[in-house]
C-alpha cells in the first residue's frame, strides 16, 4: 500500500517514512528541500534496506501538484508534514507562512477530491492551544484553542478548519490532524535525526551543538516563570515515539476504524520538563558540562504547557515509551554522528 509523505526528507518526515517501511508500506516522498537536504534519502536506505521514491517540487505550485497526483493513481494515504515552521521568521515573513503552509494544504485537499485519495494525516501543533488556563493543564483535546501567538501557529489552526470544511464537502475524505507537543531526539542509529540549517531556534539541537562546541553558550530563555526551577515547561517527546504514531493513524485509517471522518490527537507523553531538567538530563546522558546562562524571556513563549495524552492512548493505542534521558542521548548520539562525518 502506498502512502505519499510530503515533507519526507525533514525531520519528523523523515523518521516516520523509516517507520512506515518498517511496517510494510511502500513510501513515496515529495519534499522541495527548502529545509531538508538529499542525502537524508541515503540514510533511510541504509537504515531499511529500501530506497523510497521521491520527487522534488513545491506543493505550493497547484498545477504541478495536479500533475503529480495524475501521474500516482495509487497513493492510498497521505502523511502531510511539508511546512514551513520557524516561529520567529513566521512573524518576520507572515505571507510567506500562509502561502507556502496553505496553499500546499489546499492543493493537496483538491487533489485528493479529484483524485480519490481518501486518507490524510496532518501535522498540526499544541501550539493551537497557546497557554492554557490552569484548569486546562495537562492540556487535552477539548481544551479551548486560544488567539495564535505567532503566523506560524494560526497556519496550524487556519489548517484544521480548512481540513473539517473540506471533509464536510468532500465526501469520502478522512482526516486525522495529531497536535505534536516538543518533538526531539533522533533514530537509534544515528543516521537521521534533526537538522537544522544555520542558529538553531529550538532547546534541543542547540543544547547538542553547544554541547559539541559549535555554540558557545545556550541562553537559558526567562528564569522567573512560576514552574518548580522558575524556567519554562514543555511536553518533550521522543521523535521515534512520534513517528509511531503517524503510522498508527494511517493504519487507523486504511483500516477504516476511524469514528468520525475528521479526528483530533495530541501527540505528548503527559510528563512536564523545565529548560533547565532538559539542560541536567543532557550533562547526565553525555558526561559533558554545559555552557549556559539564563537570560530574559524570549517573545512569544508560553510558560508551561503539556498533553493529556489519554485520549490518543485510548483511541490509537498507542503510547509514547521513551524517557528524557533516552531523548537527550539519541540528539547526543546524533550530533556527534553527523560531526564526525
Ligand atoms: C515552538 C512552537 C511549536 C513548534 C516548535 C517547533 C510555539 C508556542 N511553539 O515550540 O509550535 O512546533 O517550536 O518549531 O510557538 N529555549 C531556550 N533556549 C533556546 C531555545 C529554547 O531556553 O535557545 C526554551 C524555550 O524558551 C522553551 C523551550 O526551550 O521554553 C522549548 O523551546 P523550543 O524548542 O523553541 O520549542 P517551543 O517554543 O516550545
Amino acid at each position: 500500500m502506498k502512502i505519499l509523505v510530503t515533507g519526507g526528507t525533514g525531520y519528523i518526515g523523515s523518521h516516520t517514512v523509516v517507520e512506515l517501511q518498517k511496517k510494510g508500506f511502500d513510501v513515496i516522498i515529495v519534499d522541495a528541500l527548502f529545509n531538508s537536504r538529499i542525502e537524508v534519502l541515503d540514510s533511510i536506505e541504509k537504515i531499511t534496506g529500501i530506497r523510497p521514491e521521491f520527487e522534488s517540487f513545491d506543493l505550493a505550485n497547484q498545477s504541478l501538484t495536479d500533475d503529480f497526483f495524475a501521474r500516482h493513481n495509487d497513493i492510498k494515504g497521505i502523511i502531510h508534514f511539508a511546512a514551513h515552521k520557524a516561529v520567529g521568521e513566521s512573524v518576520e515573513q507572515p505571507i510567506k507562512y500562509y502561502r507556502n503552509n496553505l496553499d500546499s494544504l489546499m492543493n493537496i485537499l483538491e487533489a485528493m477530491d479529484k483524485y480519490k485519495v481518501p486518507n490524510l494525516v496532518f501535522s498540526s501543533s499544541c501550539t493551537v492551544y497557546g497557554q492554557p488556563d490552569a484548569e486546562h493543564l495537562p492540556v487535552s483535546e477539548t481544551a479551548p484553542i486560544k488567539k495564535a501567538e505567532s503566523p506560524y501557529g494560526n497556519t496550524k489552526q487556519i489548517a484544521e478548519e480548512i481540513i473539517f470544511e473540506s471533509i464536510n464537502a468532500y465526501k469520502g475524505l478522512n482526516a486525522i490532524a495529531l497536535r505534536y507537543f516538543n518533538p526531539v531526539g533522533a533514530h537509534d542509529s544515528a543516521l537521521i535525526g534533526e537538522l537544522p540549517l544555520g542558529v538553531p531556534n529550538n532547546l534541543m539541537p542547540y543544547i547538542t551543538q553547544t554541547g559539541y562546541g559549535i555554540r558557545e553558550c545556550l541562553k537559558v530563555f526567562g528564569g522567573d516563570y512560576p514552574t518548580h526551577d522558575g524556567t519554562a515547561i514543555r511536553d518533550y517527546i521522543h521523535i521515534m515515539d512520534l513517528a509511531k504514531a503517524h503510522v498508527v493513524a494511517v493504519e487507523r485509517m486504511v483500516n477504516e476504524k476511524m469514528k468520525k471522518s475528521f479526528e483530533i490527537f495530541n501527540l505528548g507523553t503527559g510528563t512536564g520538563y523545565s529548560v533547565l531538567d532538559v539542560i541536567k538530563s543532557f550533562e547526565k546522558v553525555s558526561g559533558v558540562k554545559l555552557n549556559y546562562e539564563i537570560v530574559g524571556r524570549r517573545a512569544g513563549d508560553i510558560e508551561k504547557v503539556w498533553a493529556d495524552p489519554t485520549f490518543s492512548n485510548n483511541e490509537l493505542g498507542w503510547k509514547a515509551e521513551r524517557h528524557l534521558d533516552e531523548m537527550t542521548l539519541s540528539a547526543w548520539n546524533w550530533e556527534k554522528a553527523y560531526r564526525s562525518n
